[in-house]
């Protein structure tokens, strides 16, 4: 087993990651449920699986747990289903000192974490991460939200768990195309930060190598987001480089409705898309662009848009309700391993989707 301390001014917290971990969740958790409540939150998908197991574990080491389900599906990120839980709360009696779970991917640690930050403005909150995308990226660092109808993670706050515990085995189960969705936020932890992981993983051929170097790939991957976080938690600048293709991936994402592409696939596209922009900037060299290509494609994640207008990408990208100011910040790439954080005007932004698009 591994450990990391994301250590900011105002908590320290652990995120424990090993093969197994998860059959083991009371020994790693019993220092902050002990003798407390504690709600299960994980989805339909994961009920039979991990749910009623966490159950039994909890159970049979005397926590007083029950388990809420809330539909698999980003729809599920809602205000609607944030009043359940919220109901299942004062039903269970859950105070500030008892504990929520969230037991499953993206979806469900971000509805339970805001639920967490405002249920009695604030209760205990544990994240245990099943998808690669949870695990590498969004149960570390505080990101919680619900969606609105009018836009993506537009309510939320940043509130950081009490532990996450990550289990790689847990990602046995994933289908291909959800392991390769978290694989592209571990490709883009290669292209901002680390050159070594990014040669690692073009050396690596296919899942199955990867998932015997999965402990030690998602033990980096935490490391770098660990690092930045603790620099700047509430992305006022570097944390910023996480953003790495997510500008042009949220387009993609949002065009097509959030039905299309998965979150990691629209980044996959959107990487390829500001590394070009890079090369066209002169910030890299043609041969990086290249090689980024070339591992997603290897990884089956999408690097080009097959349908979407140069105009439709501009409009997409300038009305993102997150961009309502005069500049945009873009994460260019000028070698795998460093970025750079710039400023453009709006108004050059259209000019620099056609020149990529165009070609
Ligand atoms: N997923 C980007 C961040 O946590 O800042």
């Amino acid at each position: 087993m591994q450990k990391l301390d994301v250590r900011l001014a105002h908590k320290t917290y652990p995120i424990f990651i090993g093969n197994g971990l998860f059959q083991k969740s009371f020994s790693m958790l019993k220092q902050f449920i002990n003798k407390r409540k504690a709600i299960i939150i994980t989805d339909s998908n994961l009920k039979a699986s991990c749910g009623c197991n966490l159950m039994e574990i909890l159970g049979n080491n005397g926590i007083d747990a029950k388990m809420c389900v809330i539909p698999a599906g980003e729809s599920s990120k809602s205000l609607d289903e944030l009043t359940k839980l919220y109901s299942f709360f004062a039903n269970f009696g859950i105070t500030r000192s008892d504990y929520i779970i969230a037991l499953g991917g993206g979806v469900t640690g971000d509805l339970a974490g805001f639920a967490a930050s405002t249920w009695l403005r604030g209760t205990g909150f544990i994240q245990i991460p099943t998808s690669l995308l949870a695990m590498v990226d969004s149960s570390i660092g505080g990101k919680v939200a619900v969606n609105m109808p009018f836009g993506k993670n537009l309510v939320g706050s940043f509130y950081h768990p009490e532990a996450v515990l990550i289990d790689p085995l847990l990602l046995k189960t994933l289908p291909d195309r959800h392991f390769a969705d978290g694989m592209a936020e571990v490709i883009k932890y290669g292209c901002i930060d680390d050159n070594e992981l990014f040669v690692r993983l073009e050396r690596l051929s296919n899942r199955k190598d990867i998932m015997k170097h999965i402990e030690d790939i998602i033990y980096i991957c935490c490391d770098i987001k660990r690092r930045i976080v603790e620099m700047d938690e509430r992305e006022s600048n570097t944390r910023m480089v996480l953003n790495f293709g997510h500008t042009f991936g949220h387009a993609v994402e949002s065009y097509y409705n959030y039905k299309k592409y998965t979150h990691g696939e629209a980044i996959s596209i959107g990487m390829v898309f500001i590394a070009e922009l890079s090369h066209k900037l002169g910030y890299c060299k043609e041969e990086v662009v290249e090689r980024l290509k070339k591992l997603l494609e290897k990884t089956g994640l999408p690097v080009r848009l097959p349908d979407m207008k140069p105009k439709d990408v501009i409009t997409t990208v300038l009305t993102d309700k997150k961009a309502r100011t005069d500049n945009i910040n873009l994460v260019l790439i000028k070698d795998i391993g460093n970025v750079v954080i710039e400023k453009f005007p709006k108004d050059r932004i259209g000019g620099y989707i056609h020149e990529v698009l165009d070609n």
